[in-house]
């Protein structure tokens, strides 16, 4: 499965995909990552397993539609097409209507809360904030609004009172790790399939 992903940050799920990938347990090729920050140490992790990259600012475009549209250029260009998927992995920016047409149900995200609570930048300080007793992670496709679309996987972690997001937020990054290249191989296998909002786990070999 070819793959684009994109990231703002640390980029540690970009690494757990990598490593899955080099263990052989996720059938992906990533043909590109992008980074809408130039800090962003990602972009270092691309480079140290020869990953082509591109640093994409969108702060030297015009709109936000110029800007998708010059991640789509560079997507296609990478050779992420139609049989592609495009994995946001901590990218911190909403994508319009110009993305996700060119990517129709091709673009997944993961955020670090059980959606729909606490959606948003913020997601597991406000879990920690609110007090919830479990949190977790979602891993969704991506429709046009923010952390909305059908749900692929979730995973829990227990909370306990008074933590912090430093205590809680390593948890939910562990999680984070194990379960979006799970839910990146299920659709390489083909497996996922959206009805209603829905998304359905298909049997492997049907
Ligand atoms: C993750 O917690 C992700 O859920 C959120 O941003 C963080 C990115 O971490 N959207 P990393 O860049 O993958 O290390």
């Amino acid at each position: 499965l070819p793959i684009a992903v994109l990231v703002s940050g640390s980029g540690s799920n970009l690494q757990s995909i990598i490593d899955r990938i080099e263990e052989g347990a996720l059938d992906a090729e990533i043909k590109l990552v992008i980074s809408n920050k130039a800090s962003a140490y990602g972009i270092q992790r691309a480079k140290d397993h020869d990953i082509p990259y591109r640093v994409l600012l969108h702060t030297d475009y015009p709109s936000r539609e110029a800007f998708d549209q010059a991640m789509v250029d560079a997507i296609h260009e990478a050779g992420v097409t139609d049989e592609g998927l495009v994995v946001m992995a901590g990218f911190m920016r909403m994508v319009t209507p110009v993305f996700l047409k060119a990517f129709a149900n091709r673009v997944m995200n993961i955020h670090p809360a059980l959606l729909p609570s606490f959606a948003g930048v913020n997601g597991q300080a406000d879990a920690a904030d609110y007090g919830v007793k479990i949190s977790g992670c979602t891993v969704h496709f991506v429709d046009e609004q923010m952390d909305h679309g059908p749900v692929i996987i979730q995973a829990a972690v227990p909370c306990q009172a008074g933590e912090t997001e430093d205590e809680l937020g390593p948890r939910i990054l562990k999680l984070e790790h194990r379960v979006f290249p799970q839910a990146i191989q299920w659709f390489a296998e083909n497996r996922l399939r959206i009805e209603n909002r829905h998304v359905e786990l298909r049997v492997a070999g049907r």
